[in-house]
């Protein structure tokens, strides 16, 4: 398979697992689903705008947004972003990989929960500092954000008086419906809008994750190209030219021979928050009707010192996908010896050696030593963590559970079960 973006899909290592011919064989229901997805029909058809949306964003988006990330790094210090789920889990791993530029804001994320520890540690983080708040809710009328919005738009109100703190708010929203956009035009704040048919977990690249994107200081351009670049590369019918059909039809191929729980495990972790964002995207899209992937997500070589003997050793239910990346940014390298030439440390063997090519190595082990065990290994190798290639690997993701939904035969734009905690909570609370 071509790289895309410095993106490279390899599935060797499942072959012992998923014979080439058994996965060849599902290359005409990838291609209907394919198909069917393009032509907008099956399940969940009006939420498939995210399909498109990369090559949608024009010029005057971008300037829009370039514009308000322009003003955030010049009147505030802090940036709070507001939001639950796919409304702040895609900016989030984006910057955790990528990182806020040196003149940009601190972006810290509110709403997330209902733990008020948490929101207190952003209010003391808040103390002494100029900020703006970011509130993102595509229904308008979420809990957990609507919650923290209010306690934190009291702090703003305080601080820079009604007016002030109207010219500090942001609200990412539905066009039309929703208390927050009723909220909004009541006072006049600035407001962007999430498209009707993309879901909240496909958001990424909608205002929801691009205003805060930018307002970071994050390439959002290069991010985008990524995505369109992926969108063209993931068109081809022929399964193992199609990074993101290929990837569908190898987990779920391997899902139909009983393993059921899929890790995403990455050595780069700065590419952690990609894992829950990814856990979000693929567990509200499949696990529906009794069926569906668990999926997992795992930072090696931490987690190889707590969750490894499990992978190892455990039910053998597993099926693994690395995220590497080759190259890290970062060139430290190994010291010479500190006593006196007598390597007490037992290190002397490393001395040189640069720790991103020492990473590479605990990954190969680990993929050797997983596959051994009985753990059928994805690889995503990434030579870099750039814009594009993040972009890239969001947008395959995403066609890849969109795919993976098809091949399941399940609906993976709705999320009914999420209504049902909703339910019992506002009983709980009288509503
Ligand atoms: O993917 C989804 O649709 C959900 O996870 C939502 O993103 C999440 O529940 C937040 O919803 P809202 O943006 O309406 O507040």
């Amino acid at each position: 398979m071509e790289k895309v973006n410095g993106i490279h899909l390899d599935i060797a290592a499942t072959e012992a697992f998923l014979p080439a011919a058994d996965l060849d064989a599902l290359a005409p229901r990838v291609a209907q689903a394919a198909a069917d997805l393009e032509a907008r029909r099956g399940p969940g058809n009006d939420f498939l705008g995210w399909l498109d949306l990369p090559a949608n964003i024009t010029e005057d988006d971008f300037v829009a947004l370039e514009q308000a990330g322009a003003q955030a790094q010049q009147d505030s210090e802090v940036v709070v972003v507001i939001g639950i789920g796919g409304s702040y889990l895609g900016a989030r791993a984006v910057l955790d990989a990528l990182g806020r530029s040196p003149n940009a804001p601190e972006i810290m994320f509110a709403g997330t929960g209902l733990c008020a520890s948490g929101l207190q540690k952003v209010i003391d983080g808040l103390q002494g500092r100029d900020f703006r708040l970011v509130m993102i809710s595509k229904s308008g009328t979420t809990l957990e954000p609507a919650v923290s919005f209010r306690i934190l738009r009291g702090l703003l109100q305080q601080k820079y008086g009604a007016k002030g703190a109207n010219q500090r708010i942001d609200a990412v929203t539905d066009a039309k419906r929703g208390a927050l956009r009723s909220l909004a035009v009541a006072e006049g704040w600035r407001t962007w809008v999430i498209p009707n048919d993309v879901g909240g977990r496909f958001s990424v690249l909608t205002p929801v994750g691009l205003l805060p994107l930018a307002m970071a200081g994050v390439d959002i351009r290069g991010l985008v190209q990524g995505a369109v670049d992926m969108r063209a590369a993931c068109q081809t019918d022929d399964l193992r030219s199609n990074p993101a059909h290929l990837y569908a039809a190898t987990r779920f191929g391997l899902y139909e021979r009983d393993f059921h729980t899929e890790v995403l495990a990455t050595f780069n972790s700065g590419l952690a928050t990609i894992g829950e964002w990814w856990k979000q995207l693929y567990g509200e899209s499949e696990g529906k009707e009794g069926k569906g992937i668990f999926p997992a997500s795992t930072l090696y070589t931490t987690d190889l010192h707590s969750l490894g003997q499990y992978l190892q050793d455990g039910r053998r239910s597993l099926m693994e996908t690395f995220m590497v990346v080759k190259e890290d940014a970062e060139d430290i390298k190994v010291p010479a010896d500190l006593d006196g030439g007598e390597g007490l440390d037992g290190l002397d063997y490393l001395v040189g050696q640069r720790l991103d090519a020492i990473n590479m190595k605990a990954y190969q082990g680990t993929r050797q030593a997983h596959g051994n065990g009985g753990v059928p290994c994805l690889d995503i190798l990434l030579d870099r963590l750039t814009p594009a290639a993040i972009g890239g690997l969001l947008y395959m993701f995403e066609k890849g559970v969109a795919i993976g939904g098809r091949l399941l035969e399940i609906n993976p734009f709705d999320q009914p079960g999420v209504e049902d905690y909703k339910r019992e909570m506002f009983r709980l609370l009288g509503k």
